[in-house]
């Protein structure tokens, strides 16, 4: 019997986590799946069994480093390496700047940029040794690739994914290593996103104050968005079969890139046309 090829999905019980990992099933690889709610990475279970794809499920707090490891041994052990690695577990807290504590920061921080930085270092190594190529899909946010106010917390986090991933393709190039890398961007769209705090432990409960208004943009971005969590899974494995970095499923992120980008180069040249003048 030959050895399938091999996905491995964080925060895999919902959202886009479930279709990415329903999407590699349909590729024919066999799955792990991981993720912090055992109800739901149940449910992912059974509809890849549906599918009749091979399948791990084990729980796995992404933001702590030896479930990740344990995860990736396990992984190893069952099959003997890994073709793709999906870091999506993500979570999200609203409002100003200023307001939120510092157990918000430590919780989101904690699962949105140390779950990636965890999933690097646990799996990418054993990919090295392994030899084979591979490919890492980090999951950040249009909130990685811009800004907009309520969401300083998030924003900062998936900003710090967008950097990561791209130094860890730079340095797997250098390398010469057979490892590419993509960072997923999406806007907002229907999930269980705007429910994170369900998987807050209690040792970092205590939110700052979020803004109604702040909410009711969540709720209607994700109401109007025509893409949906399937249409992210299928467009980001296009994105590992063509080779692409940037994964931006949502039209309108490119207007938000460009508004950022002209800022900055507007502010630029401004200096430096003061200083030749
Ligand atoms: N839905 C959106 O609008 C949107 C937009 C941009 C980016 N994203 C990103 O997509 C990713 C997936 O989110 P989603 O929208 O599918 O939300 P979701 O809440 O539907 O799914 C996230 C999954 O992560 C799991 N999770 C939470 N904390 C965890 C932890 N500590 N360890 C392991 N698993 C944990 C949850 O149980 C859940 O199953 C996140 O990184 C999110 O930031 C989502």
């Amino acid at each position: 019997m030959t050895t399938p090829r091999v996905a491995v999905v964080t925060g895999a019980g919902s959202g886009i986590g479930r279709e990415l990992a329903l999407a590699c099933a349909r590729e024919k690889m066999a799955v792990v799946i991981s993720d912090i709610e055992t109800t739901a990475l149940a449910q992912t279970r059974a509809m890849l069994d549906a599918l009749g794809a091979p399948c791990l499920a084990q729980c796995c707090d992404v933001s702590n480093a030896e479930d990740v490891e344990r995860l990736a041994q396990a992984s190893w052990d069952k099959w003997g390496g890994v073709d793709w690695l999906f870091n999506n577990a993500g979570v999200a807290v609203l409002g100003n700047a200023w307001d939120a504590t510092g157990a918000d920061w430590q919780w989101v921080l904690g699962v949105n940029l140390m779950g990636v930085v965890n999933g690097v270092r646990s799996f990418v190594p054993r990919m090295l040794s392994r030899g084979a190529s591979a490919h890492v899909v980090n999951t950040s946010s249009a909130a990685g690739l811009a800004t907009l106010a309520g969401s300083a917390v998030y924003c900062a986090t998936k900003h710090a994914v967008v950097g990561f991933s791209e130094c860890l393709a730079k340095d797997l190039e250098q390398a010469a290593a057979p490892i590419r890398v993509s960072v997923l961007c999406p806007a907002l769209l229907p999930s269980g996103i705007h429910k994170s705090q369900r998987n807050r432990p209690a040792s970092l409960a205590g939110s700052g104050p979020t803004a109604s208004a702040y909410e009711e943009r969540v709720r209607a971005g994700m109401a109007a968005s025509t893409i949906h969590a399937a249409d992210v899974a299928r467009m980001t494995v296009e994105a590992i079969h063509a080779r692409r970095f940037y994964v931006i499923p949502h039209h309108q992120t490119g207007a938000s890139v460009e508004r950022r980008t002209q800022q900055i180069l507007d502010d630029f040249q401004q200096i430096h046309q003061e200083n030749i003048q």
